[in-house]
């Protein structure tokens, strides 16, 4: 089975052809980095504005690439919810026109799932394991029993993690985006020049919870009072202590999930998921599993919606023309549909 997928949910304008929910033939993902760089922040109106002048080129990319024509398709899906509404509905209409075009099935896609479907593209890995979803709009932390069922187990209570790097990075100009900048600094920095504090959020509902904004208070407005004595306030210190109290905070989160269940694999998926701080840091225990996309599937992509969208399809189920996008997605605690 040949699907389209196209994702255009934030900044990247990305579609992809993916044969079988597994084997990529195309993968095309076009950055607005630049045009929203000055900002230090996507502007989600550039953003839906850049989606609507390159979504035809860019899916007649990905069905060049795969030496496809339309027709050859077997089913359309684009990103439907959680992102920015204007850029949602780029994909989606753009998705639906052709759905409704070529008479074949269509299908919305949840971001969030098809994140943590992505390693699936490379590596078959076996239900259930502990997802951990990264990116600058999300932080959540929770059990994957399928494709399409996740029991969220912790979130973020403020703000979400790739969103802590990113406004580190704006308030002390280390580039933009604020994770790839902070991760490349870090690489020359002491990571215990400064000693951050770390959330106490340790009972009852919150026991899986994150929290950013003490952090970003200590590092924005408290540098001194966290200095280790002879330590410089270098770029590269601040960066490298910041990610490492980031990181560490999800780290506890996460081991207290796989202790708490049992499981032993990690799913990472989203863009924090490329931190190299990260990966390091798991890969030390070696009794845990870890599996983390390629850097390339970690970003948005068009690959992850196609991919999932064929276990649907499969299933024998497509979404009707009808279907909307939505900003948000509730994440309910307990065992959902997502
Ligand atoms: O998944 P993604 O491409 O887009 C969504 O937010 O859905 O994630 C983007 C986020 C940004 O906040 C960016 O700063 C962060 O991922 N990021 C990183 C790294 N690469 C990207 N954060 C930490 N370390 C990285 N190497
Ligand atoms: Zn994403």
């Amino acid at each position: 089975m040949l699907i389209l997928g196209i994702e255009s949910s934030c900044d990247e304008c990305a579609a992809s052809v993916v044969e079988d929910g597994r084997r990529i033939l195309s993968d095309i993902v076009a950055t607005q980095i630049p045009f929203h760089e000055k900002y230090r922040g996507v502007v989600p109106e550039i953003a839906s504005r850049k989606h609507s002048e390159w979504i035809a080129d860019v899916v007649a990319k990905a069905l060049g690439d795969a030496g496809l024509g339309p027709s050859d398709l077997d089913g359309i899906a684009a990103t439907s919810r959680p992102g920015l509404v204007g850029s949602l509905l780029v994909g989606l209409c753009f998705a639906k026109g052709m759905a409704w075009a070529l008479d074949k099935p269509f299908v919305g896609v949840n971001h969030i799932l098809a994140h943590l479907y992505a390693p699936q593209l490379v590596e078959d890995i076996p239900y259930p394991f502990i997802g951990l979803l990264v990116s600058g709009g999300h932080t959540i932390i929770c059990k994957v029993l399928d494709f399409d069922r996740i029991e969220v187990l912790g979130t973020t209570i403020d703000d979400a993690a790739g969103e802590a790097f990113d406004k580190i990075a704006k308030h002390y100009g280390f580039g933009y985006p604020g994770g790839v900048a902070i991760d490349a600094l870090a690489k020359e920095g002491d990571a215990d020049a400064f000693r951050f504090p770390k959330p106490s959020l340790h009972k009852g509902e919150h026991r899986y919870d994150v929290s950013y904004s003490g952090l970003k208070t200590a590092v924005v407005h408290q540098l001194e009072q966290y200095r280790r004595p002879g330590a410089e306030a270098t770029p590269e210190n601040i960066a490298a202590s910041f990610q490492k109290a980031a990181v560490d905070i999800l780290l506890s989160r996460l081991l207290r999930a796989l202790e708490d269940t049992g499981l032993r694999r990690v799913v990472a998926g989203g863009g924090v998921a490329a931190n190299s701080y990260l990966r390091a840091a798991l890969a030390r225990h070696g009794d845990i599993e870890a599996s983390f996309p390629p850097p390339r599937l970690c970003g948005d992509n068009g690959a992850m919606v196609a991919g999932i969208a064929f276990r649907y399809l499969e299933r024998g189920e497509s979404s009707g023309l009808d279907l909307g996008v939505s900003a948000r997605v509730p994440i309910f605690r307990r065992l959902s549909q997502a």
